[in-house]
């Protein structure tokens, strides 16, 4: 058995499924084009049948990437499988990842169907994958929760038919680290074409085990294959979170003996993309790439830092991608400085029009801030007003006055399509009375299910506000981001984005629907 372990990212597949995070077709590139930074092995850029939108994200990520194999998800029917195989087509390297349910709860009350349609459907769907592609991972979806035999049964006629990865999704996220790593090393020995495929392991963390079930499904199931996301991003709490993952592989070489192809200290601007593009804020107490996971704020742990650094940390910040606040450029900078300090940052841009957009709100920015850090320049290129793409709705002033004792009053102008707008309102304060403003000419009609402030840069009310607004429409849950350093205005530009996103349409087929 090899020691070289596989990380496949599904932060742009099943991390989307997560209510509000879907993104556009620009964005899914720009954060794989972070994971190839990151150098993941496998990333699952979406699920081609499920949309146009999807569809022409997985292409555009099957044309762009070079070094990582992309795959696609697809159901077991030729519809999906042949809409993945066809995104995947401009791909170096491709997969096709086909899933249907096996456990009994799922083939009776979901998929209606029996024990034998479920094997034979798996089966040609297989067979069908394998004449389009090399590269086919099949998943019993709710495996954890399957019946062994029926399983075994499954996922040997699946390997028999070319299947060369085997994924034993824990779904539901139902299983302990002891007993996951255990049904794994079954299936494995009551197989007899086991040793044809590489084993994997998916969890979901809904008891907060994804992680450790996942390490369990290595170590004692011998999987060589885990499914893993950034920030643990995905439905409901989340997948397994690949720089926890990853970190705990690499700081417990000694334990798990295990050689991985990642550059760790990409980790941290991966982290910091996909929650600055899904607007998930990263909990400061989060492992590894929460803004507390290296601060040391006791007395006594600050002392011992000091006098030897290993005294209270088993994981260097550096090594995974923190970099002390740097202030990079100012006012006086000019546009080559900013061009190389975007390749520094590893932030390509697709056009010269696109570095000129970002450069025009650098100045914009620098003119009012006096110190732009690396994060102020992330932020500035997440900003849906950089890419090429023209939104439909766009900020283009905002005033709003607000005094002790007096009702808030904003007055905000912005465009939709080609056409500009003027709206006033009052509120209970400055940001609800310019967003009240904006719905009161749009009669969107939407709900809002969150609102949260957070400082870019830390330390000081200099900083940039990022506001996350997560809009509710039509049964569809989106989320903008804004960023600015008046917060008002940047409240307004996260309202603007999450209409944006609505305003985009995009209809979705769920992945276990
Ligand atoms: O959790 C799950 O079962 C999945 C499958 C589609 C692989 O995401
Ligand atoms: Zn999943």
């Amino acid at each position: 058995m090899t020691d070289k372990l596989i990380i496949f990212d599904t932060t742009l597949r099943d991390g989307e499924q997560s209510p509000g995070a879907s993104m556009t077709k620009d964005e899914k590139l720009r954060i794989a084009r972070q994971l190839e930074r990151l150098r993941v092995d496998v990333i699952e850029a979406g699920f081609a049948a499920s949309s146009n939108g999807d569809f022409e994200a997985v292409k555009s990520i099957a044309d762009h990437i070079k070094d990582a194999t992309v795959c696609s998800l697809a159901r077991a029917n030729d519809r999906d499988i042949g809409r993945a195989a066809e995104a995947l087509k401009g791909a170096a390297r491709s997969r096709i990842h086909t899933f249907i349910a096996t456990s009994a709860l799922h083939m009776e009350k979901k998929l209606r169907m029996t024990p034998d349609q479920v094997f034979e459907q798996a089966k040609l769907a297989v067979r069908f994958a394998r004449n389009l592609c090399d590269d086919i991972e099949f998943s019993p979806e709710d495996g954890y929760r399957s019946d062994p035999d029926f399983l075994c049964r499954v996922l040997e006629t699946v390997i028999a038919e070319g299947a060369t990865t085997l994924n034993i999704p824990d779904t539901v996220g139902y299983a302990v680290p002891e007993l996951y790593g255990e049904f794994i090393r079954t299936l494995r020995e009551r197989i007899p074409n086991s040793d044809k495929a590489i084993w994997s392991v998916h969890c979901h963390n809904d008891l907060g085990m994804a992680v450790a079930n996942s390490l369990a499904g290595v170590k004692l199931g011998g999987a060589r294959q885990i499914e893993c996301t950034i920030n643990g991003l995905g439905e409901r709490a989340g997948n397994c979170a690949l720089e926890e993952v990853v970190m705990a592989l690499r700081t417990r070489r000694d334990y798990f003996g295990l050689t991985l192809g990642i550059d760790a200290t990409q980790i941290v601007p991966a982290s910091r993309m996909v929650s600055q593009t899904t607007g998930f804020v990263v909990q400061p107490n989060k492992a590894v790439v929460g803004a507390n996971a290296f601060a040391h704020a006791s007395g006594i742990h600050q002392d011992g830092v000091l006098k030897a650094r290993d005294t209270y940390e088993i994981m260097r910040a550096e090594d995974v991608g923190w970099a002390a606040n740097k202030i990079v450029l100012g006012k006086l900078s000019g546009r080559n400085a900013f061009k190389q300090r975007l390749q520094e940052l590893a932030i390509e841009l697709e056009s010269e029009a696109e570095i000129n957009a970002a450069f025009a709100r650098f100045k914009d920015l620098a003119d009012r801030k006096s110190e732009i850090f690396d994060e102020d320049i992330l932020a500035l290129v997440s900003d849906e007003s950089v890419t090429a793409v023209r939104e439909h709705y766009r900020l283009v002033s905002l005033s709003q006055r607000s005094e002790t004792g007096e009702r808030p009053f904003a007055s905000v102008v912005f465009a939709a399509g080609e056409q500009e707008h003027r709206a006033e309102s009052d509120g209970n304060g400055p940001v609800d009375a310019s967003l009240k403003a904006i719905e009161s000419k749009l009669q969107t009609g939407v709900e809002m299910l969150l609102y949260s402030v957070n400082a870019i840069t830390s330390g000081s009310t200099e900083s940039q506000g990022e506001v996350t607004v997560r809009l509710q429409h039509s049964g569809r849950v989106v989320n903008g981001v804004g960023s600015d350093p008046d917060i008002v205005v940047a409240s307004a530009k996260a309202y603007l984005a999450a209409l944006n996103k609505l305003h985009s349409n995009v209809d979705r087929v769920a992945a276990q629907g």
